[in-house]
């Protein structure tokens, strides 16, 4: 491959990705400007919507060329262009979409005469809608049969998420608590101490692994044509793959690369761990505790409550 790897090259992602050798990427992430006039120092996010087309369909169509034939690609993409490009990928490009999940984040752009945005579309979209990597021992949560049923039939292992991924502000490191039930990425807002806090569009660590880790394996290739703030790469990194990237401002590649240089392989996530619970929290539930012996949370919450007796 005439290109450097586990790197991030400064320029334009459509130019670069020539250089790549047709066949070589495993997994491809795309989180591309959304057009809809955000301030890049660069780049001008207020295109004409044919041409905004008409260049992703340019960038689009090399992505699947430069992907395996057992390669994987996710787009992340808002409301405005989610329905066009999942169209151009399957029908043009002849991709398959596997799963169209629906990120929900809390601290969307709050609107005044309209509802609020809280959510971007990730697509999952595969080469070969036969042959492909699906690591689901890697992502799997607990079950509301696990958690709340205490169902003796429940699988140890956990279920896989569902497509609507969720992660609350709350649920960060550092203001996380165990007794939570829902399983939200946030948006990484500016107060948050995962945020690099030079970039706006930054992804959460915690999303982009569920992303490697059950569409790629160690030592695969992931690509980035947009890198932003270097979510992807730092977290493919951290993961033992190898990495290879594109960002067009020059700023912005070179504290991709200052980020790139503090992270090693074998690192933790930035942002909540994998999530400790899935289920809703009911007033009586059943928990099955590590003995798999069944555990009612109001028979709990009462015993802790009781004083204990002095003997007891
Ligand atoms: C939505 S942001 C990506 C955010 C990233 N996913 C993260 O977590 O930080 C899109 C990025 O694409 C870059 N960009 C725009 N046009 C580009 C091009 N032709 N080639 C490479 N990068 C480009 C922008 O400068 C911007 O940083």
């Amino acid at each position: 491959m005439p290109i450097e790897l586990d790197a991030l090259h400064q320029g334009d992602c459509l130019a670069g990705m020539r250089c790549i050798d047709d066949g070589t990427v495993d997994l491809a992430f795309a989180d591309p400007p959304f057009n809809i006039g955000y301030d890049y120092d660069v780049y001008d996010d207020r295109r004409h919507g044919d041409d905004y087309l008409d260049w992703c369909r340019d960038w689009t169509r090399e992505v699947v060329r430069v992907l395996k034939s057992t390669g994987t690609f996710w787009l992340a993409i808002g409301d405005e262009f989610a329905a066009e490009l999942k169209v151009m990928l399957t029908r043009e490009h002849g991709l398959t979409c596997r799963n169209w999940v629906v990120w929900y984040y809390t601290f969307g752009v709050n609107c005044k005469a309209k509802f609020s945005r809280s959510h971007a579309h990730l697509f999952y979209f595969v080469k070969d809608g036969k042959t492909f990597t699906f690591n689901d021992g890697a992502i799997r949560v607990p079950s509301a049969r696990q958690l709340v049923y205490g169902d003796s039939r429940a699988n140890p292992q956990g279920r896989l998420p569902d497509d609507t991924w969720i992660l609350r502000p709350q649920d960060l490191t550092d203001g996380f608590h165990p007794d939570e039930d829902t399983w939200y990425f946030p948006r990484v807002c500016g107060t948050f101490k995962e945020r690099a806090g030079w970039h706006g569009c930054q992804m959460p660590e915690q999303l982009l692994g569920r992303i490697i880790k059950s569409t790629s394996n160690e030592g695969d290739l992931v690509f980035d044509p947009f890198g932003g703030s270097g979510t992807t790469l730092t977290v493919a990194k951290k993961l033992k793959r190898r990495f290879l990237g594109f960002e067009l401002s020059e700023e912005y590649a070179a504290r991709i690369n200052k980020r790139l240089a503090a992270a090693r392989p074998g690192d933790p996530l930035d942002g909540a761990a994998e999530p400790l619970v899935s289920a809703p929290s009911t007033a009586d539930g059943v928990r099955l505790d590590e003995k798999g012996d069944r555990q009612r949370a109001a028979a709990r919450r009462r015993l802790k409550k009781q004083p204990q007796l002095p003997g007891l």
